[in-house]
């Protein structure tokens, strides 16, 4: 069942993305596809024009991404690829990663928060709706030029979703909990890995697609 629905989700997400490609403003980038690929490479190097908290902003950005895939790779390939549940060097590979990530989450949450906050251009009908609820006339935020809407959603969907992703792996070691709910923690481990991964592929799609638009 676990099995049929990450290849399903997977599946449609990917499809999803690679359409974004062929259809709407992102199509532009298939006029030039070498140069759109190695301007996509060209995205992981530190531009000059970096600040130092800038620059240690993406290097822990990278580090996360580097232990999302290794972590991704050795939880979804024994249940979607054999069809088996992790054990062995996967699962040594995988609690090895599984820290940094958790660190580099919590670094990320309290560095990047205040480039995710949502303002006036991200949702214009809400300030419209509270506007005519309070009659304050709000201030518009020149300070954002355009809405990630998109991008900011996703960085506080990964953030909420990391919790559930390692309390349950906590939660199900603690001497505790009987073998029932250990194996609900499990099962809610994977289902969350799940969400937290598809959350992953569409924010650093719509990272990807933003900076190419730059
Ligand atoms: C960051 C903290 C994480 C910790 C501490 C952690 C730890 C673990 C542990 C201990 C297991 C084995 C559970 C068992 O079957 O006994 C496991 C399984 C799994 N993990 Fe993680 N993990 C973490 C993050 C992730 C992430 C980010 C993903 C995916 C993007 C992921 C995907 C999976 C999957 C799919 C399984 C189930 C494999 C199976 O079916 O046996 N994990 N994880």
């Amino acid at each position: 069942m676990y099995q049929k629905i990450s290849i399903y989700a997977f599946l449609i997400t990917i499809i999803g993305i690679v359409l974004s490609y062929f259809i709407g403003l992102d199509k532009e980038c298939l006029k030039h596809p070498i140069r759109t690929f190695v301007h996509i490479c060209t995205l992981v190097f530190l531009e000059q024009k970096l600040t130092f908290a800038g620059a240690i902003r993406k290097l822990v950005y990278l580090l996360a991404l580097l232990s999302f895939i290794i972590l991704a790779v050795t939880g979804f390939y024994p249940t979607l690829i054999k069809g088996e549940h992790i054990s062995g060097y996967l699962i040594m590979i995988h609690a090895t990663f599984a820290p940094i990530l958790a660190i580099c989450l919590a670094v990320l949450a309290v560095m990047w928060a205040g480039k995710s906050i949502f303002n006036t251009k991200d949702w214009p009908w809400f300030q419209r709706f509270v506007e005519r609820v309070t009659l304050v006339k709000i201030n518009e935020d020149s300070s954002d030029k355009k809405s990630r809407i998109g991008q900011k959603i996703g960085f506080w969907l990964i953030i909420f979703l990391s919790l559930p992703l390692i309390m349950s792996i906590i939660l199900s070691m603690l001497p505790y909990f009987g073998t029932y709910w250990q194996e609900l923690f499990i099962l809610m481990h994977r289902y969350t890995a799940l969400v937290f991964a598809i959350v992953v592929l569409i924010h650093t799609h719509l990272i990807i697609i933003a900076q190419i638009r730059q």
